[in-house]
């Protein structure tokens, strides 16, 4: 799920962006990665407790609202790739690579999950769930076709490395990763309906129906979250429901902001964009997650920025190489993990959870 200005990928130049399944492979804390869990464990949930939300849920998406989407219509305006600005041009490649390798990762896990689980419940979720991303992964690289530079799923497939997590942690992250989805989809689609002469690319389009998909996959993740209060309610997990809020929210920080040109385009601030997200997120999140981060507390975007200065930091170690480059990336990682801690200790905001879990998208 970055880019030049001293952005993420020192790689990222107009030559690389040409090799986007390079781009895809590429295993850096900031990009998207593959997943893989515990399967057996999370083949014995028991969604008993949730099971009358969880039926409405599953007869929603098999009743396949977006079955006929994610094709191309005469809304799909011609893009001149060769006539953009060049700089916009790799921010907006590295936004769609990142895009469509966040959507195929969870095609992957998704899938991996309906093929090894024998629990029919959880089957047919996944099942449902693997069918929406490949549509969205696959409609991303159209786009990416129409620009030479598709990148190779296949290969990816294959060649990604995969990074393992327990079944709660993949609860917690992949929850929040459908829900930021949703909020950051359906931010763009009603900042560019206000500002349609900023909508330089027809995908933005597309938005509104795609980010219902993202909701409804992250009411799955709440409903599967409920069947256990452990989950949410013992002070470990909270603390690692918070660790999560923290990691994620501060990544998006950092690579949003490698992106200065394509938000440019797009006629959005960067700082509002994610503070923004940031706020819907937390909102939707109170249906599950107990702790919320203070994202309007004063320490709260000095140390956001901080991260995003590590990382540059970092990123200009890595071109410099040698001692002195190993010496700048020490400095910057360093530098990070302090501006971790002090987001991580900025005091949170609790709640009792809802009785009601399910909720429906309303931004
Ligand atoms: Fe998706
Ligand atoms: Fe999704």
């Amino acid at each position: 799920m970055n880019a030049p200005a001293g952005g993420l990928s020192p790689a990222l130049t107009p030559e690389a962006v040409a090799d986007t399944t390079a781009m895809a492979t590429e295993t850096h804390i900031l990009n998207p990665r593959f997943y893989t869990t515990d399967f057996d464990e999370l083949d014995r949930v028991d969604v008993t407790p949730v099971r009358k939300d969880w039926d409405a849920l599953i007869a929603e998406m098999k009743a396949d609202p977006n079955k006929a989407h994610f094709k191309k219509t005469e809304a799909w305006d011609r893009i001149d790739w060769d006539g953009m600005d060049p700089a916009l041009r790799v921010e907006f490649i590295d936004f769609l690579v990142s895009s469509c390798t966040a959507e195929f990762s969870g095609c992957v896990l998704y899938k991996e999950m309906k093929r090894r689980g024998s629990n029919p419940d959880i089957r047919e979720l996944f099942n449902y769930m693997a069918r929406d991303e490949a549509r969205h992964a696959g409609f991303i690289n159209d786009a990416l076709r129409e620009a030479g530079v598709a990148v190779n799923l296949g290969f990816l497939t294959k060649a990604k490395k995969y990074t393992y997590f327990r079944p709660k942690f993949i609860y917690y992250a992949t929850y929040l990763s459908e829900k930021i989805g949703y909020a950051r989809y359906i931010t763009i689609y009603r900042h560019l309906e206000a500002n349609p002469e900023h909508r330089f690319h027809p995908i933005f389009k597309w938005f509104k129906e795609w980010c219902n998909d993202e909701f409804r996959h992250g009411e799955a993740f709440a409903l599967l979250m409920k069947t256990d209060p452990k989950l949410t309610d013992t002070t470990v997990n909270r603390l690692w429901i918070r660790f999560f809020l923290t990691a994620v929210y501060s990544t998006m920080w950092v690579r949003d902001h490698a992106r200065p040109e394509f938000h440019k385009a797009l006629g959005v601030d960067i700082d509002w964009y994610d503070q923004e997200v940031y706020r819907k997120t937390s909102e939707i999140a109170r249906q599950i997650f107990p702790v919320e981060l203070d994202i309007d507390h004063p320490r709260w975007k000095p140390a956001l920025r901080r991260m995003n200065e590590a990382f540059l930091r970092i990123d200009r170690g890595t071109r410099r190489g040698g001692i002195a480059g190993r010496l700048e990336k020490a400095l910057g990682g360093a530098q990070a993990l302090a501006a971790f801690v002090s987001l991580y200790t900025i005091p949170v905001r609790t709640h009792t959870l809802p009785e009601n879990v399910r909720l429906e998208p309303s931004y």
